[in-house]
């Protein structure tokens, strides 16, 4: 073989490994640059997660550039390593269902699976203006259906739970499948309320936190009830903390820092806390949100498996991280060097 031929042939074998490497990613990186599947960087902000089968749905805010400013969008990937995603498109494409004006926002969509009527329901915090300007004074949640999981959703209407005002939502289903939808109503706290049956309204208070708290997280561990949340400091960061209860009603405990406080989270807001029970271990997963508000396009995830247990949870230092979805194990394989 000449020597051309061999240059040409190990190039060629370079570009092919190095293909293969990038095509099957198995480490998540808190922080940098995510790409799906399409090498994209991943459009699911103040997101939401279902499994549905084998198969993980992550919902968020689509906030790619060149986006038509009259509608707000709603993504929708899938995985089946919580690694690797798949845009499946946008889910929910729509306009300003309510007039509540130009400057309307649609954030921190989360997705139901009803099994009984076999609906895909999508919650949405809803909010605005009246009139343009901007403020978040409309403060309500709203509905949207689906026969698939990856849409398109159909808005059905817009209300305040149990009458209140709601800002931040977050969801959480417990492990004998109830689906609650957690709240921020400002004037009176934090609400953990659960669906009614078809889950297309929200049906009962079961408890009313007394606390400043959005972005709010809910996981199931042992027999407790970890809640979590962050401050009212819009999108700049501050400590993120987190309360125990041996039931959804209460009592709960005081509030304590989920992370060192000076690193207010390691510059993210919490959107939920993945529990991922496989054969051999139980992984919490804390999602956070790292938000550019003036670049929401490049906003980035920060995920990390948590420390839990006994009335203690922790959100170490995120490195990037590999995760078995089969054992439900999780390592720790790198330093960040963000
Ligand atoms: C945050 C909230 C975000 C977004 C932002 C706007 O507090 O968690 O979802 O509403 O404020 O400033």
């Amino acid at each position: 073989m000449n020597r051309t031929l061999s240059f040409i042939l190990l190039t060629a074998c370079i570009g092919l490994l190095a293909g293969e490497a990038s095509a099957q990613n198995n480490v998540i990186r808190p922080k940098e640059v995510w790409p799906d599947t399409d090498g994209n960087h991943i459009q699911a902000h103040g997101g939401g997660i279902i499994r549905i089968g084998k198969k993980y749905y992550w919902y968020g805010e689509q906030r790619r550039q060149g986006l038509d400013p009259e509608y707000r969008y709603v993504s929708c990937y899938s995985s089946k390593d919580l690694v690797n995603w798949k845009f499946m498109g946008d889910a929910l494409k729509m306009k300003d269902p309510d007039s509540i004006g130009r400057t309307w926002v649609l954030e921190r969509p989360k997705v139901f699976y009803n099994a009984k009527t076999r609906k895909y329901v999508m919650y949405m915090h809803l909010d605005g203006p009246r009139g343009g300007g901007s403020g978040y004074l409309y403060a309500r949640v709203g509905v949207a259906v689906s026969d698939k999981p990856t849409g398109p959703f159909e808005y059905i209407r817009s209300f305040r739970p149990l009458g209140h005002e709601s800002r931040d939502i977050g969801q959480f289903i417990d492990d004998d499948g109830t689906a609650y939808l957690i709240f921020e109503d400002r004037p009176n706290g934090f609400h953990i309320a659960r669906l009614s049956e078809d889950y297309l309204d929200v049906e009962k208070d079961m408890c009313l936190l007394k606390a400043p708290i959005e972005g709010g997280a809910i996981v199931h561990y042992k027999g407790l009830y970890y809640v979590l949340g962050s401050a009212l400091t819009g999108w700049s960061p501050n400590p993120n903390k987190y309360a125990t209860a041996k039931s959804l009603e209460g009592p709960w405990s005081e509030f304590r820092d989920v992370a060192p406080p000076e690193t207010r989270t390691y510059g993210s807001q919490s959107t939920m806390l993945l529990k991922v029970a496989g054969r051999k271990d139980t992984t919490v997963i804390f999602m956070g949100d790292v938000w550019k508000p003036k670049t929401q396009w490049d906003s980035r995830y920060l995920w990390m498996p948590v420390e839990i247990g006994d009335g203690r949870l922790w959100l170490p230092e995120p490195k990037p991280w590999t995760i078995n979805v089969k054992t439900g194990e999780h390592k720790v394989v790198g330093k960040n060097p963000l």
